[in-house]
C-alpha cells in the first residue's frame, strides 16, 4: 500500500490510474477506522481495481473546536488495517495541503441541511460538502463509498454529485454495529465504561421506534413512546430524535401513521461524547 500525502502526488497517481483504464474506488474517512469503515473499504476492493482510503480530519466540518480536538487520531494502527484490507492508496494530507488557504465558497443544501445535523451543527455540510469535493476532484473515482449511518450526509453527498454533475457512481452500505447494536463510530472510543453501557439504548430505542411505526402508531405517539423510553436512561442526553421523510429528511405530520420510507434518527451526548444512530423503515 502506498502512501501519498499531497493533493498532487495523488492526482498524479489517479491520472496514470485512469489513462492505464483502472477502475478507481474512494473510500473518504476521518480514520480511527473500525468494521464499518473496513466494510467500505473491502467493497470497494472487489467493485474496483484500485481503491483509495483517504484519512483527513476535516476542520470545516466540526462546529466544536473541542470535538476537534478531543477527535481520536490513530495513525499507525490504522495504515496497518488498511494495509490488510485491500486498499490501494492512503491519501493522509495535512490540514494546509488541503487547505492552503481559507475558502471562500459555500454550500447551502436548502432544506436538507435545515433539520437535524445540519440544525444542530451550524456549517457542518459546508465543511462535508468542501472536502468531498476536494477529494472527489483530487481522485476522479468511479465509484464513491459511504455507510448509512450517516443518512443525511449521504443525502447530501447525493445532491452534491446530482447537482455538480461528478461523474461517479455513489455506493451507499448499512451501519454495522457492535453486538448489542450500538453503530460503530470512532467517537465510542472516547466514551467511559459508564457511557459505553448505557449506549446500546440509543439503538433499542430506534429499534423501539421501528416496532411502532410499523404497529402504524401515529408520528406523535411513536416520538411519545421513544422519548419516554430515552428518558429513563438519565446518562443520555438526547439532543434530536426525529421521524422524517427518508427521501426528503423533512419530519412528517405528528397526527398521521408514518407512511412511505421513514428515516428515524437521533443524535445524544453521553458523558461529553455526541453520537449519532438511524434506522430507515421501509414502508
Ligand atoms: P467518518 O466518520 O470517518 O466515516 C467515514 C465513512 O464511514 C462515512 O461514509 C460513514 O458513514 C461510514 N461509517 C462510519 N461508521 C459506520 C458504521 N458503523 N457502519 C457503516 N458505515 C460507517 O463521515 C465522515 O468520516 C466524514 O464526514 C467524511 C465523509 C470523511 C468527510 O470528512
Amino acid at each position: 500500500m502506498e502512501i501519498l500525502q499531497t493533493a498532487a502526488g495523488l492526482q498524479d497517481r489517479t491520472e496514470s490510474w485512469r489513462r492505464a483504464g483502472l477502475r478507481i474506488g474512494l473510500v473518504p474517512t476521518m480514520g480511527a477506522l473500525h468494521e464499518g469503515h473496513l466494510q467500505l473499504v473491502r467493497a470497494a476492493a472487489q467493485e474496483n481495481d484500485v481503491v483509495v482510503v483517504s484519512i483527513f480530519v476535516n476542520p470545516t466540518q466540526f462546529n466544536n473546536p473541542e470535538d476537534f480536538r478531543l477527535y481520536p487520531r490513530l495513525p499507525e494502527t490504522d495504515g496497518a488495517l488498511l494495509a490488510d484490507t485491500g486498499c490501494t492508496a492512503l491519501f493522509a494530507p495535512t490540514v494546509e495541503e488541503m487547505y492552503p488557504q481559507p475558502t471562500l465558497l459555500r454550500f447551502d443544501f436548502g432544506t436538507l441541511e435545515r433539520v437535524m445535523e445540519g440544525a444542530h451543527r451550524p456549517g457542518h455540510f459546508n465543511g462535508v460538502a468542501t472536502v468531498v469535493s476536494k477529494l472527489f476532484h483530487l481522485s476522479r473515482p468511479h465509484r464513491a463509498y459511504f455507510g448509512q449511518k450517516d443518512l443525511q450526509q449521504v443525502a447530501v453527498v447525493r445532491q452534491l454529485v446530482q447537482d455538480l454533475s461528478f461523474p461517479l457512481e455513489l455506493v451507499v452500505f448499512p451501519t454495522v454495529r457492535e453486538t448489542d447494536g450500538l453503530a460503530m463510530s470512532s467517537r465510542n472510543r472516547r466514551l467511559s465504561l459508564e457511557a459505553r453501557a448505557v449506549a446500546p439504548h440509543l439503538y433499542q430505542a430506534l429499534t423501539l421506534a421501528r416496532r411502532l411505526v410499523d404497529e402504524e402508531q401515529t408520528v406523535a405517539e411513536v416520538q411519545r413512546q421513544t422519548l419516554d423510553f430515552l428518558r429513563q436512561q438519565p446518562a443520555i442526553e438526547l439532543e434530536y430524535f426525529d421521524i422524517s421523510d427518508a427521501r426528503t429528511l423533512q419530519p412528517l405530520a405528528p397526527e398521521q401513521p408514518a407512511n412511505g420510507p421513514v428515516a428515524l434518527c437521533l443524535a445524544a451526548w453521553l458523558g461529553g461524547v455526541r453520537l449519532i444512530d438511524n434506522v430507515v423503515v421501509e414502508r
